[in-house]
């Protein structure tokens, strides 16, 4: 195995802080370079610039072992790295669905540029596939060292919220490589996980890129196919909760990511099945993934869905009906609002002449600067005066938690859509609410 490399992370963002303070941890030498100032003086002052359970405490220990630095100096990472992990988004186009790759093509640029000896750049950032072959392209023709340097890819699986376990203990590691020297760099950049038996798949560029797409579409299928029965449903009467449960016993089906709501959002699922329906487009293969495109749409249409849910216990209208909407980020134990379906279900709300009252325990920060124009609220109690209905968007712990008495003493009217069947319908029931969830009967018992 090679000696154990100096590693840079360029893009410290959701992936890359995380990978860059774990690495330190696991005992590697990292510099972390990103180009927002504000990120790398917060990360280096030892302050996680957004909300992941744990990476605090791990950044505090990793700035403590002295391995891990900060900067902005593309130069510098050039001049310290052995292995260069890129992290910057991939995030959808504003006019097309395809991946926008401005950042990946400029970070590689800029480092190929200072590239004066014998290095690995690996590709973790989420990209259509062909991506590293275009790049080993333009790295070995930019790079002073020519074809000394070389490309892998190393797709990356972390969930958030989940951000330091999945990366400190993946279920797998994919290694995309083109030469035994990538393969050898890669298996010294992540030795202390080898040694702690993760399996390692390893192959080729091309399929290292799709193994990510392909994980995340077969994620939002499952996702989509339980909110299409959930469609069903609400036409028959059946309860999707309970035709769920049932499928979940089948060890070919499994209960995992069957959970029927308002759907997945966030800033990879939605992107990512997007950018791959227009890369097989493309390639010619478009009708081979061409489901993906049904599964987009089974997706949007709960968003749609739950307004209609929330306008019907509303009495028909939504004008000047005060609504609490708890959830603003896209899942529980994350700040990140990227393409959350709560803001979008609150956004929908207001335009219909709601007046929406928006609580989330992590998220309000980036909610405000996306959207001024909902109304914040300090707590679930100050967003639930006088509410006529209760919209629970994002299934945070402290919303499962809450006492329907409690809430019933301070809203108008005790009436709940469970966007993300969260609650317990018998004992919201049982304290007089008027509980809905889509795809489930209005109250099987009455
Ligand atoms: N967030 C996740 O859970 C997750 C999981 C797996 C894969 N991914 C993929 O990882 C990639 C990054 O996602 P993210 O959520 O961390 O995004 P992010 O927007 O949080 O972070 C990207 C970072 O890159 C920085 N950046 C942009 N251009 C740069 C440049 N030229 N040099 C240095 N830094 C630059 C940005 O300032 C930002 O801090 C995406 O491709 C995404 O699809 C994300």
């Amino acid at each position: 195995m090679a000696a154990k490399p100096r590693i840079t992370v360029l893009g410290t963002g959701y992936l890359g802080a995380t990978h860059a303070i774990c690495m330190a941890v696991l005992g590697y030498e990292v510099l972390g370079i990103d180009t927002d100032e504000a990120k790398i003086a917060a990360l280096a002052d030892g302050r996680v610039p957004f909300y992941e359970p744990g990476l605090p405490e791990m950044l505090s220990k990793a700035l403590e072992t002295g391995r891990l630095r900060f900067g902005t100096d593309i130069a510098e990472a050039a001049e310290f790295g052995d292995v260069h992990f890129v992290c910057v988004g991939t995030p959808q186009m504003k006019d097309s669905p395809a991946a926008d790759m401005t950042y990946v093509d400029a970070v590689v640029t800029d480092l190929a540029k200072h590239l004066t000896r014998r290095a690995l750049v690996v590709g973790k950032s989420t990209v259509p596939v062909g991506t590293a072959a275009r790049l080993t392209q333009l790295l070995q023709s930019t790079a002073p060292a020519g074809d000394q340097v070389e490309l892998a890819w190393n797709p990356e699986f972390l969930r958030e919220g989940f951000a330091v376990e999945d990366t400190m203990r993946p279920d797998r590691l994919v290694f995309g490589v083109a030469s035994d020297w990538a393969l050898e760099q890669l298996q010294a950049a992540f030795a202390p996980l080898l040694e702690a038996e993760v399996p390692v798949v390893v192959t080729d560029l091309p399929t290292a890129e799709l193994v990510k797409v392909s994980a995340n579409s077969f994620l939002a299928t499952k996702i989509s196919f339980i909110n299409a029965m959930a469609e069903v449903c609400e036409t028959t009467g059946a309860d999707v909760q309970q035709l769920a449960a049932a499928l979940s016993f089948d060890p070919r089906i499994g209960g995992r990511f069957l959970r029927p709501g308002l759907g997945f959002g966030g800033g990879c699922l939605p992107k990512d099945i997007r950018a791959f329906i227009h890369r097989t487009e493309e390639l010619g293969v478009g009708q081979a993934v061409s489901f993906l495109r049904e599964v987009d749409a089974i997706n949007q249409r709960r968003r749609q869905r739950t307004v209609d849910l929330i306008r019907s216990q509303a009495g028909g209208s939504l004008a000047g009906v005060t609504i609490c909407a708890l959830g603003a980020a896209f899942k529980p134990d994350s700040d990140d609002i990227r393409d959350a379906p709560a803001l979008d279900v609150a956004r929908l709300l207001q335009a219909e002449g709601a007046i929406v009252r928006v609580y989330d325990p992590q998220a309000m920060e980036n909610a405000r600067k996306a959207y001024p124009d909902l109304h914040y609220a300090t707590g679930v109690a100050e967003a639930a005066e006088g509410a006529q209905v209760v919209a629970l968007l994002t299934e945070w712990d402290q919303f499962r938690d809450i006492d329907p008495e409690w809430l019933g003493e301070i809203v108008a009217v005790r009436a709940i859509v469970d966007g993300r069947h969260a609650l317990d319908p018998v004992a919201w029931r049982a304290a007089s609410w008027d509980y809905r969830a889509l795809g489930r009967a209005v109250d099987p018992a009455a």
